[in-house]
């Protein structure tokens, strides 16, 4: 389908730990329409950031991805050479990551940020075009220009994360993946930050991953919603169809225990029971332990991901 900027498939990954293999992804495919915001939830250790990281090849050690294709321009992302990952990291896909270590550097100016990001990546750029480039981006992001000269410490939290996402969109990406950008501010510069990615996506033609908690962020700003459990995709299909009428139970689970989530519920409020274990995970459906409507079959094989009118579920209520 050329209306697919990416095409993941049959994507997993997993962590080498003490006690065996944690299958933080399992299996999942899924595609992503051009020039849309897809809202990726789940439950913390759903597999969120695994599945980000996983695209741009960044699943860091014990972490290794399994199998599966990550089609990106009809080139598996998953098989091409270092080099090109190396170049398709930020000029073509670039993350916004949620670890906030792997943000900015406390010794670095805010301009030596811009200027080793376009050096790395354009080596002969002169000190003339990054500082017009950078400038340019700052105002963008509505930072004032004076603040280049500053360093990451003398910038308040919502600001620092506007110069992270101004370095993540520099090199003019074609997908953001943006995992958790807001959840450390407060509301008020959350709201902030949101309307600079949505003004961004629209300004940039930018496809954006937008990975979150908070069903509230989903709400007003995807455009259509992928639910991850234990590392499985279970439910995917536009925010209006979901909102309408979730059909996995897991989904249901997660809007009828927020029925406040259009009023910024700040994160998926808690469905009775605990997530699996990854490395023993239960057998049939993962979700059976705490599905209100499991019969005979979810305890036998976790269900196949299946086609009902143009939406995707993983659920026997609705066949597979
Ligand atoms: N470095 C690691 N070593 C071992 N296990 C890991 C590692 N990183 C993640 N995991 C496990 O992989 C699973 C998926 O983790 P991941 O961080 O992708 O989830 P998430 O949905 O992003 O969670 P959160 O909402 O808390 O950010 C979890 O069970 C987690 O414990
Ligand atoms: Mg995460």
């Amino acid at each position: 389908m050329s209306d697919n900027i990416l095409d993941i498939q049959r994507l997993s990954v997993a962590y080498q730990s003490p006690y065996g293999l944690v299958r933080a992804v399992d299996d999942v495919s899924i595609s992503i329409l051009k020039g849309e915001v897809l809202g990726l939830v789940g439950e913390s250790g759903s597999g969120k950031s695994t599945l980000g990281l996983a695209i741009l090849r960044l699943v860091p050690p014990p972490g290794r991805i399994v199998k599966g294709s990550i089609f990106y321009n009809g080139v598996d992302l998953l098989r091409v050479d270092d080099e090109t990952i190396q170049k398709i990291r930020g000029r073509e896909i670039s993350m916004v990551f949620q670890d906030p270590s792997s943000s900015l550097n406390p010794l670095m100016k805010i301009k030596d940020h811009f200027i080793e990001l376009f050096r790395t990546h354009e080596p002969n750029i002169s000190d003339k075009d990054v500082e017009e480039r950078s400038i340019e981006i700052l105002k963008r992001l509505g930072i004032p220009s004076e603040r280049f000269n500053d360093y990451p410490h003398q910038l308040s939290g919502g600001m620092k994360q506007r110069v992270y996402i101004g370095l993540a969109i520099a090199l003019n990406p074609k997908i953001l993946i943006a995992d958790e950008p807001t959840t450390a501010l407060d509301v008020l510069i959350e709201a902030q930050i949101l309307r600079l990615l949505n003004r961004l996506k629209r300004e940039l033609n930018l496809t954006m991953i937008l990975i979150t908690h908070n069903m509230g962020v989903v709400a007003e700003n995807a455009d259509r919603i992928a639910v991850m459990y234990a590392g499985k995709l279970v439910e995917a299909a536009s925010k209006e169809e979901i909102f309408a009428e979730p059909l996995h139970p897991y989904t249901q689970g997660l809007f009828e225990s927020a029925p406040n989530f259009l009023r910024r519920v700040r994160n998926i409020a808690s469905i009775p029971g605990e997530p699996p274990d990854l490395i023993n995970p239960p057998s049939g459906c993962l979700f059976n332990p705490r599905c209100p409507k499991r019969f005979d079959k979810c305890l036998k094989e976790h269900p196949p991901l299946i086609d009902v009118g143009g939406r995707i579920v993983a659920c026997y209520l609705y066949g597979g």
